[in-house]
């Protein structure tokens, strides 16, 4: 990480953990984190939509400084969409985050980077700041094709964006085969093309901007080895999915430096 850059460390709790185990396990993970760990880092966990109300009063009647944030959210305010989430909706349960085009949504649910886009702009609208994730398959790092994938989806993700709010969101470079398989990328290439993506955003936004956006790496963080990539410049914090959803590991990630 670079010091000019506040760290962030998320946890994508995915589909897990009810709104009763939720409340717990944010609890716990509290007690774990001493008051000065706030100072420091941004803290945010992203329960599921469920769960998210019931987060949201634990930490607000604990005074807990952990931060909340969600894990999609539809574009539109309000109407005919069945199943979706507004980000009215969650701007009023205090949400900080929103993670945006994550690689389960973009492979699994067909989300585009047009869709991407329209999400990012509907989070910033209403105050919240996008995690927008961003990575490569095996086939397409194989092919060396990682440098391309990634920068499409950061330069369709961004169209359109004022720099300012570029300078203030959060980009996560999750390379899918390191998604919940046990494999990360090694520290130095996940530096290597989190600069890339900073390039991009450097060409597109200008300078002041590419320095500022806060480049998160996710797949396969763990207590043994959020150091190392923390130690890396282009480093500013991690998205943590299996990890995250045990209070004493995610702690352990938060206090990395400890
Ligand atoms: P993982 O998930 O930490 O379980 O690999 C990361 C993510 O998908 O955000």
């Amino acid at each position: 990480m670079n010091e000019s850059r506040r760290p962030i460390l998320a946890g994508n709790w995915k589909m897990h953990h009810t709104h009763l185990d939720a409340i717990q396990v944010v609890q716990k993970l509290s007690y774990q984190l001493p008051v000065e760990v706030y100072d420091e880092v941004d803290v945010v966990v992203c329960p599921t939509f469920t769960a998210l109300r019931s987060v949201q009063t634990t930490l607000d009647a604990d005074r807990i400084p952990i931060l909340l944030g969600a894990q999609d959210v539809h574009w539109e305010e309000e109407g005919a969409f069945t199943g979706e989430v507004s980000p009215v909706m969650l701007q009023k349960l205090n949400v900080s985050y929103v993670i945006v085009g994550h690689s389960e949504r973009r492979e699994l649910f067909g989300e585009t980077d047009e869709a991407v886009n329209k999400k990012v702009k509907a989070v910033l609208a209403h105050a919240m700041t996008p995690i927008m994730c961003v990575g490569e398959t095996l086939d397409e790092r194989e092919a060396g094709g990682t440098e391309a994938k990634v920068s499409r989806q950061v330069r369709e993700g961004l169209a359109g964006l004022k720099a300012e709010d570029v300078a203030g969101l959060v980009i996560a470079y999750e390379p899918i085969w390191a998604i919940g398989t046990g494999k990360t990328a090694t520290s130095a290439d996940a530096n290597e093309t989190i600069g890339q993506i900073r390039t991009v955003v450097r060409d597109e936004f200008g300078k002041a901007t590419g320095d500022a956006v806060r480049i998160q790496y996710g797949g396969s963080v763990k207590p043994g080895n959020i150091a190392e990539l923390m130690g890396e410049e282009e480093i500013d914090g991690a998205l943590v999915g299996g990890a995250s959803l045990n209070p004493d590991d995610f702690a352990r990630i938060v206090r990395y430096r400890a």
